[in-house]
């Protein structure tokens, strides 16, 4: 899979996909990841890529012009519809529908992933309009740039293409893709500074472990994320 980063800070992600999963994915040539200069992409003598709202207001928004170069010279078209088919132009935006496990899962089953960061104070309408295949937020927050965001999607799509995680199993037995969150997991030692890890764990009681599993995975979905059980 090729990813391609459209964004007005390069230099953000230098050292971002030099760890764990994604480090091995690059290695082992399951992907290639470029951070492309959004100033590379604009035609005027400046490097120009924002100009005032239409209409007036605060902040500044990024031009159509130069985002729709560097995704025509990316993918070869600058319209949704003329799209190589296995091709996601994602803006990442704010205003975006919700990043969920399921639409990580659709990215990962394609060739290509452009991603444009937008800026907080916005980015003209028409990328979103005319140009992007998918608008995509990361939660109902506010960032000031879409690059963490870029980061988050990158992590959860490349950790679901085959032959990137330890073993192939590990991807499906994990919070949001059964709507539960996964069980606590403890570790050696049994008791630290008086605090227990729970003794059934310690037993070897494989059908017992499995029912406090199930049991602890509820109690602290209804308690982290009641709105997972509510369906
Ligand atoms: Cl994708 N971008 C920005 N700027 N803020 C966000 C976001 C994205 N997702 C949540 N907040």
């Amino acid at each position: 899979m090729q990813i391609d980063i459209i964004t007005i800070f390069p230099d953000y992600f230098r050292e971002a996909f030099d760890y764990g999963i994604i480090r091995r994915a690059c290695a082992a040539g399951l992907i290639s990841i470029r951070a492309h200069d959004l100033r590379s992409s604009t035609s005027d003598k400046h490097h120009v890529v924002d100009d005032r709202p239409f209409g007036g207001g605060d902040g500044m928004v990024l031009k159509p012009e130069p985002i729709f170069a560097a995704v025509k010279s990316l993918v070869g078209a600058d319209r949704r519809e003329s799209m190589p088919p296995a091709t996601r132009v994602v803006l990442l935006s704010p205003q975006g529908k919700p990043f969920t496990q399921s639409l990580a899962a659709e990215f990962a089953n394609c060739e290509q992933l452009v991603l444009i960061c937008g800026r907080y104070e916005g980015v003209d309408e028409r990328v979103a309009e005319a140009l992007a295949t998918d608008e995509v937020s990361i939660g109902d927050y506010v960032l000031s740039g879409g690059e963490p965001a870029a980061l988050v999607v990158i992590d959860a799509t490349v950790r679901l293409l085959p032959g990137a995680l330890g073993s192939e199993t590990s991807a499906a037995n994990e919070s949001f893709s059964d709507g539960a969150l996964d069980c606590p997991q403890y570790t050696r030692p049994p008791e630290f500074e008086g605090l227990r890890a729970p003794e059934v764990l310690l037993t070897g009681h494989h059908a017992e472990i499995a029912r406090w599993r199930r049991e602890a995975s509820l109690e602290k979905t209804k308690r982290n994320r009641p709105d997972l059980l509510k369906e």
